[in-house]
């Protein structure tokens, strides 16, 4: 230790332990322990000093050996020369030593001889750093050990470093977190994406700081046309199955690495960068503000030979098929004034053509070159922070010389590129561009090492930001769990097999596949299916399926509908049911013709409007705001008069039927849109809903069994005079229910939903298949 400070000639700022606990592992041979090795060249001689331990399960025999095979082969940094490389490699060799790390013993151990060491030499300490280089199944446990005996004492620092996966979806991260922070309070925690480490990452904010005068103006849907996220390997996942195929391609590399990306392209700026607290709420606005992706935001694949890497690492038969995506293709909206509408391409993928990665924005072209088109005004305006490998094999931003020459991110260590080589980045040769890059390369890891020593807190993944990120990637994980990937050969042989096209918000591959799914015949399980069902008709398919089959009815029957009267009337239930329903038909943006469609309401919940439990509200946060239908074709039922809610004796309900029997032709709606609750309940009528006047009246007040109580509702009356009603029933939930109301026959007064007879229109029943065979 002496050896280390002498060299200074500062005074103490402590001592610092470094303990890197799976450190004759992978991740440490190839890249911590380069980390450590320049970190303390960086700082020996300016007032620390340093121990570093590598801990293991193996034995102290087996692990020094292992450890000093390692250490011997670390590169000297850059900067050194080669006798200055030579003396602080022979250092650090000397400061750092195998330790056991099994028990509470050996870590009780480890912790004492720190103490004793410190205390022979009379120094202080500053801090310990431990780096879990494990897999993470064993964090919460070796938390636990840190915890209970390897506390410094209370004026030295305590950082812990973990590695994702964190979680393998919302509620896995939500538990791990809940452990983790049980032992470790969250500014110990340093969860680590090694892509904020990428120099260029780190440079994405000051450089839309840098050039916020010139950016502003065009940093928005009216300016940019697309956006594209992109990390392309051309590695496959052999030799490390056991873990990929948890996983796979979306929680590898978009909930973490691109996600972050895109999270710092678009955040809102924050006015001071070195406020970690700023830059926080601003990323967790921009993810709350993200539109939800389901599987029709999304196309997935995997490489040919994946499945049978799958089958000989995790030990499976030959009729074993992993769903697991190694290819993913993901179209992302934000949902704010700023940036609506405009697509974000996020996609990554094992055994691609090649190797690069790179965020870019694409602009808006309002030039009409009439004659050449090669003149720089012509050509795409774009700026790309370009991570590394590619064509231009380091990393850069560029600017297409046709938008601004931007300032320097870092006057320091960035430099700005004037040599031209003859290569081709995305559509332009590299002279069309204005490029800056870092001075020295340097590794993500060895980046991100310093930033823990130095406690840079903004540089990590906040424990609010990754369950952030898992909200909005769970949904759509979930919806794909059950997708078959499209398989790819791999390589350049990929040919155009795994392009994908955007189809309003949607996505889907642009081409018909050659080879179509792995299980021959799986395809069957995604039709959709019909039948009869209670004496009516049944569509049944999966969700997804379901739901855009309905929505095309429901374009049909606006259709017909407008042909016939010019208008279509479409009333609404709330409920979780419609929700992907609402959802389909608001992507559905270019087609359904709106203009002249008016919603109405089957019932609501006598909140204000503004509620989260409006049905009102979710009619609108669904759908409303996302197409143009002219505001007087809104219809919501008015649950709200005279400053308070549902009152006899302001009328409410008979304000609403005069409403429709102003605008809809004989009271008698073009579709009733409704569901079912598990006790048979439909709209808000109840098993125990009085109907005495349900002959003539249309709308009426009504108390559910649930919170909130007080509620308004279409009669029977009123829905049986509906051209058309379509039940939607989805979910396991519902399993049961939907058995029970097969073996009914006509009406029963514990099922509301029986009394649902059009007198003279049609009755369909949607019923999706986990609901209709649990
Ligand atoms: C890792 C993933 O986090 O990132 C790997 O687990 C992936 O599957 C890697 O290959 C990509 O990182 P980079 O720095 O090579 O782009």
């Amino acid at each position: 230790i002496l050896q280390c400070y002498n060299h200074g000639a500062k005074k103490s700022l402590g001592h610092v332990t470094v303990v890197i606990v799976g450190g004759t592992g992978d991740l440490a041979r190839k890249y911590l322990w380069q980390g450590f090795f320049q970190l303390y060249a960086d700082q020996v001689g300016k007032g620390h000093t340093f121990s570093f331990y590598g801990g293991a399960l193996s034995t102290t025999e087996k692990g020094t050996p292992l450890l000093f095979d390692i250490l011997k082969e670390l590169a000297c940094p850059a900067e050194l020369s080669v006798e200055r490389c030579a003396l602080v490699k022979d250092q650090f060799l000397h400061l750092s030593k195998y330790h056991q790390l099994k028990t509470t013993e050996d870590y009780e151990n480890l912790s004492q001889q720190i103490k004793q060491q410190l205390g022979q030499e009379g120094i202080i300490e500053a801090g310990r750093l431990f780096y879990l280089s494990v897999p993470a199944f064993a964090y919460a446990d070796i938390a636990e050990k840190i915890n209970n005996t390897c506390r410094p004492p209370s004026e030295a620092w305590l950082r812990v470093v973990l590695e994702k996966p964190f979680g393998h979806n919302l509620y896995s991260a939500q538990a791990l977190d809940k452990k983790l922070s049980g032992q470790l309070k969250e500014e110990e925690m340093y969860r680590i994406d090694h892509y904020l480490g990428k120099q260029v990452v780190s440079k994405i904010l000051p450089f839309r700081k840098e050039n916020k005068k010139l950016l502003d103006p065009i940093w928005n849907k009216h300016h940019i046309e697309r956006i594209e996220i992109v990390l392309k390997e051309t590695l496959d996942a052999k030799g490390r199955i056991q873990f990929y195929d948890q996983y796979g391609v979306i929680r590898d590399v978009l909930q973490n690495h691109l996600t972050e990306v895109m999270t710092l392209m678009l955040m809102n700026l924050p006015a001071n960068l070195s406020n970690s607290e700023e830059i926080l709420q601003n990323k967790l606005n921009f993810l709350a503000s993200l539109q939800h992706v389901d599987n029709s935001n999304a196309v997935v694949g995997q490489y040919q030979a994946y499945n049978g890497e799958v089958q000989e690492e995790l030990n499976k038969t030959k009729d074993y098929f992993s769903l697991t995506p190694t290819f993913a293709g993901v179209v992302i909206h934000v949902d704010n004034a700023q940036y609506e509408g405009i697509p974000i391409f996020m996609t990554s993928g094992k055994a691609l053509d090649e190797r690069v990665s790179y965020a870019r924005v694409l602009f808006k072209s309002n030039v009409f070159c009439v004659q050449d088109p090669n003149n720089v005004q012509c050509k795409s305006k774009q700026i790309i922070f370009y991570l590394g490998h590619g064509t231009l094999q380091y990393p850069a931003i560029l600017l297409s010389k046709n938008l601004f020459k931007p300032e320097l991110v870092s006057s320091g260590d960035w430099k700005e590129v004037t040599e031209y080589k003859d290569v081709n980045v995305l559509g332009l040769p590299l002279s069309d561009y204005y490029i800056q890059s870092p001075v020295t390369p340097r590794e993500a890891y060895c980046e991100l090492i310093s930033h823990v020593f130095f406690g840079r807190k903004d540089s990590f993944i906040s424990a609010e930001g990754l369950l952030a990120s898992w909200e909005f990637w769970t949904p759509l994980l979930e919806g794909l769990s059950r997708v078959f990937p499209r398989v790819y050969p791999g390589g350049v042989d990929n040919g155009n097999l795994l392009n994908f096209q955007l189809k309003g918000h949607q996505v889907a591959f642009s081409h018909e596949a050659v080879v179509n799914v792995i299980n021959p015949g799986a395809e069957d399980n995604f039709q959709v299916m019909q039948g009869k069902y209670r004496s009516s008709e049944m569509v049944s398919a999966w969700a997804q399926e379901l739901v855009e089959r309905l929505a095309s009815d429901l374009l049909l029957a606006a259709e017909e509908a407008i042909r016939e009267e010019g208008q279509f009337h479409l009333a609404l239930s709330g409920g979780s049911s419609p929700v992907a329903l609402l959802r389909a038909l608001a992507l559905n943006l270019y087609t359904f013709p709106w203009r002249n469609t008016h919603i109405w309401q089957v019932d609501e919940r006598c909140v204000p409007h503004t509620e989260s439990g409006s049905n009102f509200r979710s009619i609108h946060d669904l759908l409303l705001q996302h197409i143009r239908i002219p505001y007087f074709n809104i219809h919501p039922m008015p649950v709200h008069l005279t400053q308070r809610l549902c009152v006899e004796e302001d009328g409410g309900p008979t304000l609403y039927e005069k409403e429709i029997k102003k605008h809809v032709n004989g009271s008698s709606f073009h579709y009733i849109l409704l569901g079912v609750g598990q006790d048979g309940h439909t709209a808000s009528l109840f098993q125990d809903t009085k109907l005495e006047n349900d002959e003539e009246n249309l709308v009426i007040l009504t108390e559910s069994p649930n919170k909130p109580h007080q509620r308004m509702s279409l009669t029977f009356t009123a829905i049986n005079r509906a051209r058309r009603v379509g039940v939607l029933i989805m979910g396991k939930s519902k399993h049961e229910l939907v058995s029970q109301l097969s073996r009914i026959k006509g009406e029963s007064s514990k099922y509301p939903i029986t009394k649902v007879q059009p007198k003279s229109g049609t009755l369909i029943w949607y019923i999706d298949y986990d609901a209709l065979l649990g």
